[in-house]
C-alpha cells in the first residue's frame, strides 16, 4: 500500500514528534538519524538497505541478537494464553523464571521482578532500608545511606540518579536524594604510578572503610556496585579488591548490593560479572541480558537471610510494601525464560568468554596507535580509553571522539563511548556486541576501529 503523497516521512515525523533520549536535537535537522528497518544476528539494516553492524547490542542488552523467532513465538503464545496478570497474583513463567534465577545464582532467596534496570535498583535500596530498620541488627533504622561509586551508572530515576557516580548525568537535575554517596572506584589506568595494581586495588577499598567509619557504620544500609564498571568507561578492579570491599561491608553490618543490569547473564565470559571473583553480595539486580531486550524485564535477587526480615504478621506492615504495574509480566518472563534457555543451549557465556579473549587481543594490535591509551575489558564488555599524548594520559577531546564514531558508521559499524558521563573523561570507546559474535565480525569491528584512527 502507498502512503497518500501528504504523507508525512517517518524522518519528518520523527524530527517534529519524537524526543530521543541523550540527543542534542539541534543537529538532528542536519544529520537525521537513519530510519532502522531490521534486525538480524548482530547487524541492524536501514531503510536504504545499508546494513550495522551493532557493536553495543542495543544499549548492552540483544545479547542473543536480533530476530529469533523463538522470542517472538514464546511472546505470541503466552500473550494469547494469558497476556497480564497483577503482580500480587502468581502465574509459570514468573514462578519459573524466578526460580531458574536463583537456580543458577546457586542461592536460596527471593527474586522481585519489575521492568528496568533503574526501577531494579529502586526496589534494591529501599530492600536494604527496610531489611535495616527490622533485623534487629546495630544500627537498624538510623541505617539509610548508600553508597555507590564515582563513574557508575545506576538509572535514570532520582534514587538511582542520586547513586550515579556521573556527574554530567545530574546537572540539572538536582537536588538529588539525600543520603548518597560516593567513592573512587578501582581504575587501574590512572592510578598513582607508584602504587601496583594490587596496591590500587586495596586503596580503593581502604577509601570505602574509611569513609563507612567517617560517615558512622550505623548510617550506612549497603553499598550497590557493578562488579566491572561498564557505562561509566569499562573499570574492572584489581583482584584484590571484591574480597576486601565484602570483608569490609561484613565488618560493619553493610549490605552489599551488586549492580548487574549491564555484566549480569553472560556479557563478561561469566555468567554473572562478580563471579570473576567468586564474591557473594546480599543482594543482585540485573535487566537487558534477562530478556536479552525483547521486552522489558529487570529483578532484583535477595538472599533469603535479607527476605527473612520480611516476615511477620498481616497487617504488621513488615512486608515489602512496594509494587510495578508491569513487575514479572507474564508475556516478559516467558520471554526471559526462552532466552536463558537459548544462552545456555547455545553457550553463549562460553562464546562471550572466547570471542571477547580474541577481540581483546585484535583490539590490543591497535596499542601502537598514538591515540590509544589503554584497552581493556572482561568477556565481551570491552573499552578502549583514548588519549591525545601518552605520556600525560591527557583525554582525547569530544570532537576527535565524535569523529571516530562517526567513521565507524560509515565503515558500517556502531560503536558506543561513555557519553556525559564524568568532565573530561568521555574518552572510552565501548563495545559490547551480541554475545553470538563471531570472530569475523569482530575482525569487523577492529577494522573499523583502525579505519576511524586513521594514520597518525
Ligand atoms: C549498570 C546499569 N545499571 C542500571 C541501569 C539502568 O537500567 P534502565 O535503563 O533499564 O533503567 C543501566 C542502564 O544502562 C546500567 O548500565
Amino acid at each position: 500500500m502507498t502512503a497518500p503523497l501528504d504523507t508525512p516521512s517517518i524522518s519528518e515525523l520523527d524530527l517534529r514528534a519524537l524526543w530521543h533520549p541523550l540527543t542534542q536535537h539541534k543537529s538532528l535537522a542536519d544529520s537525521p538519524l537513519p530510519l532502522i528497518v531490521k534486525g538480524e544476528g548482530c547487524y541492524l539494516e536501514d531503510a536504504q538497505g545499508n546494513r550495522y553492524l551493532d557493536a553495543m547490542a542495543g544499549l548492552w542488552c540483544v545479547n542473543i541478537g536480533y530476530g529469533r523467532r523463538e522470542l517472538a513465538e514464546t511472546a505470541a503464545a503466552q500473550m494469547t494464553e494469558l497476556a497480564y496478570l497483577a503482580p500480587t497474583m502468581t502465574h509459570a513463567p514468573g514462578a519459573r523464571l524466578a526460580d531458574r534465577i536463583l537456580t543458577l545464582l546457586d542461592w536460596r532467596g527471593r527474586v522481585y521482578f519489575s521492568s528496568s534496570g533503574s526501577e531494579a535498583n529502586e526496589a534494591a535500596f529501599k530492600i536494604a532500608r527496610q531489611y535495616h530498620m527490622q533485623a534487629g541488627k546495630a544500627g537498624g533504622a538510623s541505617r539509610y545511606k548508600i553508597i555507590s561509586r564515582h563513574r557508575a551508572y545506576h538509572g535514570n530515576t532520582l534514587g538511582a540518579m542520586s547513586a550515579t557516580g556521573q556527574a554530567e548525568r545530574k546537572i540539572g537535575y538536582g537536588p538529588m536524594a539525600p543520603g548518597f554517596i560516593h567513592i573512587p572506584p578501582p581504575y587501574p589506568y590512572r592510578a598513582h604510578a607508584k602504587l601496583s595494581p594490587a596496591e590500587h586495588g586495596i586503596a580503593c577499598a581502604q577509601a570505602l572503610e574509611e569513609t563507612i567509619r567517617y560517615e558512622g557504620p550505623e548510617t550506612v544500609a549497603a553499598l550497590l556496585m557493578e562488579p566491572i564498571i561498564s557505562g561509566g568507561g569499562v573499570l574492572a578492579p584489581p583482584d584484590e579488591y571484591l574480597p576486601r570491599v565484602r570483608a569490609i561491608c561484613d565488618e560493619y553490618g553493610v549490605l552489599l548490593i551488586f549492580d548487574e543490569v549491564v555484566s549480569g547473564l553472560g556479557r563478561t565470559g561469566e555468567l554473572f560479572g562478580h563471579w570473576h571473583w567468586r564474591v557473594q553480595p546480599d543482594i543482585i539486580t540485573m535487566a537487558k541480558g534477562l530478556s536479552s531486550g525483547y521486552l522489558p524485564l529487570a529483578a532484583t535477587a535477595v538472599q533469603e537471610h535479607i527476605f527473612d526480615a520480611f516476615l511477620g504478621e498481616a497487617g504488621d506492615l513488615r512486608h515489602f510494601r512496594h509494587i510495578n504495574t508491569f513487575g514479572g509480566h507474564p508475556v516478559s518472563t516467558a520471554v526471559g525464560l526462552r532466552n536463558l534457555e537459548i544462552v545456555e543451549q547455545e553457550g553463549l557465556v562460553e562464546n562471550a568468554r572466547r570471542v571477547g579473549a580474541y577481540a581483546l587481543t585484535k583490539l590490543g594490535a591497535l596499542s601502537a596507535h598514538p591515540w590509544v591509551g589503554d584497552v581493556r575489558g572482561r568477556g565481551l564488555l570491552l573499552g578502549v580509553e583514548l588519549v591525545a599524548d601518552k605520556a600525560t594520559k591527557a583525554p582525547l577531546g569530544d570532537a576527535d571522539m565524535l569523529a571516530i564514531l562517526s567513521r565507524c558508521k560509515q565503515a558500517g559499524v556502531l560503536l558506543g563511548r561513555n557519553g556525559n558521563t564524568v568532565p573530561g573523561l568521555c574518552n572510552i570507546l565501548i563495545m559490547a556486541p551480541p554475545l553470538v559474535v563471531t570472530e569475523t565480525e569482530i575482525d569487523h569491528i577492529v577494522a573499523a576501529l583502525a579505519f576511524a584512527l586513521g594514520e597518525r
